[in-house]
């Protein structure tokens, strides 16, 4: 294994497992994440939603001063690379999971609806991938119309558990909500 992503893998876990201490009154915010839902009608739908866990100021070595969203117990990580301007198609999201996007650009469509979310790898790129094809019918479709590999890391939720969240609205999130 490459030695980069070895410590990709110990950073995460640190990151995951990063012990909360209590939250102070200066670190109100809580995350809000890019999701493909899916509704009622089991039609996907992109939405923006507001996590209940909220960040927590962490006290852990190394990272002490900064703040945390718990993103729950999760399942088997995997890093992987999407080539240059590859289509994935359309379909449904295999599980419950959290995309991290590291680089490149992804972008998500849907068969019956003109919404749209462009997530560019780097500091935004974090989305939730719901629409499991229990939940929707026919699913997503994604893009990747970067020039150059986009890299996401999965993170699959434990037990297919949807995160606890409010709806904040239709849409994507925009990057002031983030
Ligand atoms: C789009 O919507 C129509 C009408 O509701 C439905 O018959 C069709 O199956 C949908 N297509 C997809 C790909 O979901
Ligand atoms: C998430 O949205 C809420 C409500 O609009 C806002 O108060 C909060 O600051 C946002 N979080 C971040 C990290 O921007």
């Amino acid at each position: 294994m490459p030695l980069a992503f070895i410590l990709l893998l110990l950073n995460l876990k640190f990151l995951l497992q990063a012990t909360p201490t209590t939250a102070t009154a200066a670190d109100p915010k809580t995350l809000n994440i890019t999701t493909i839902a899916a509704n009622a009608q089991k039609e996907s739908v992109i939405e923006c939603w507001q996590l209940t866990a909220p960040f927590i100021a962490s006290a852990a070595v190394g990272t002490s001063g900064a703040i945390f969203a718990q993103l729950g117990e999760t399942g088997a990580t995997s890093y992987g690379l999407i080539p240059a301007k590859f289509d994935g198609g359309m379909h449904n999201a295999p599980v419950v999971q959290w995309v991290a996007f590291l680089a490149g650009e992804a972008v998500v469509s849907l068969p019956n609806s003109t919404q749209t979310a462009i997530i560019h790898g780097g500091r935004y790129g974090l989305i939730l991938a719901a629409d499991t094809a229990k939940a929707s019918t026919s699913g997503h479709i994604t893009k990747y119309p970067s020039k150059k590999e986009t890299v996401a890391i999965q993170i699959p939720t434990a037990n297919n558990e949807i995160p606890s969240h409010s709806v904040l609205h239709g849409g994507a999130c925009r990057q002031e909500e983030s």
